[in-house]
């Protein structure tokens, strides 16, 4: 079932806009039943954490270091996190693996330091152009996961949400074809089932992320197999975001 939408921010929206903005989101989208998030940057963590406290809007950050503390200069870390009382967090955003140049094994910290402080993972794989060109989607799929969740506990998958965005897709305007989205998670569920089990396989949520807008969302809706959204560009205007949610 589809009931996941979030909005990943980005390097956008000062806490100005985000009162604006959620003021009006919260009117469109009044009785919907949808789990709605917003990715905010970590200088307006806490104040759209505090503003939105007796709302459903889920608040989460962007990213987090994977050291519990230390000589990081301009790092945050977990702790902080929990001090906003966020509710989950981005992880290997394809913008973060190729200008911060993280690893699948800094990513594999970030996750394990996230649920030792209970916040929830929104997990974030992808091949590119290339690999896919290569023919290597589905390895790259796999190096992303296994190493990514490396000695992650089964109960642990609870709190983690794959988002699928082929790194081709993000912001570009190039949505992937439900088919290809199809055949990704499949490959998704089936790397899950090899490293944990089936139900696990079968109980893991997949979100997919990459140009969704008002335009194709009735058509990237109709997949069977994703439990929601991921959104970029589109979620940075309240009107479109609240189009896509309530399709
Ligand atoms: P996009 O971004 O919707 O602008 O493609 C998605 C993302 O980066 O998560």
């Amino acid at each position: 079932m589809i009931n996941y939408y979030f909005a990943n921010f980005k390097m956008n929206m000062t806490f100005e806009d985000i009162k604006n903005y959620t003021d009006s989101l919260l009117k469109i989208i009044d009785g919907n039943k949808n789990k709605v998030g917003l990715f905010v940057s970590h200088t307006v963590l806490c104040q759209t954490k505090e503003l939105l406290k007796d709302t459903s809007i889920l608040v989460g950050a962007q990213n987090v270091h994977y050291e519990e503390k230390g000589a990081f200069t301009g790092e945050i870390n977990a702790s902080m996190l929990k001090e906003c009382d966020a509710d989950m967090s981005l992880i290997g955003h394809s913008e973060r693996r190729k200008y911060y140049k993280e690893t699948n094994n800094e990513i594999n910290k970030k996750i394990k330091i996230l649920m030792k402080h209970n916040i929830k993972v929104v997990f974030c794989i992808g091949e590119t152009k290339q690999d896919r060109t290569l023919g290597n989607a589905r390895k790259v799929l796999y190096q992303q996961l296994s190493n990514g969740l490396l000695g992650i506990y089964e109960n642990e998958l609870e709190n983690i949400i794959i988002a699928y965005e082929p790194v081709w897709a993000i912001g570009t305007g190039e949505t992937a074809s439900n088919k290809l989205i199809e055949e990704s998670v499949c490959h998704i569920k089936e790397i899950i089932k090899d490293l944990y089990n089936n139900t696990i396989s079968e109980k893991i949520r997949v979100i997919y992320g990459g140009s969704v807008t008002p335009q194709n969302i009735k058509t990237l809706s109709k997949i069977k197999t994703i439990h929601g959204f991921l959104i970029g560009g589109a979620s940075l205007n309240c009107n479109n975001f609240a189009e896509i949610i309530n399709n």
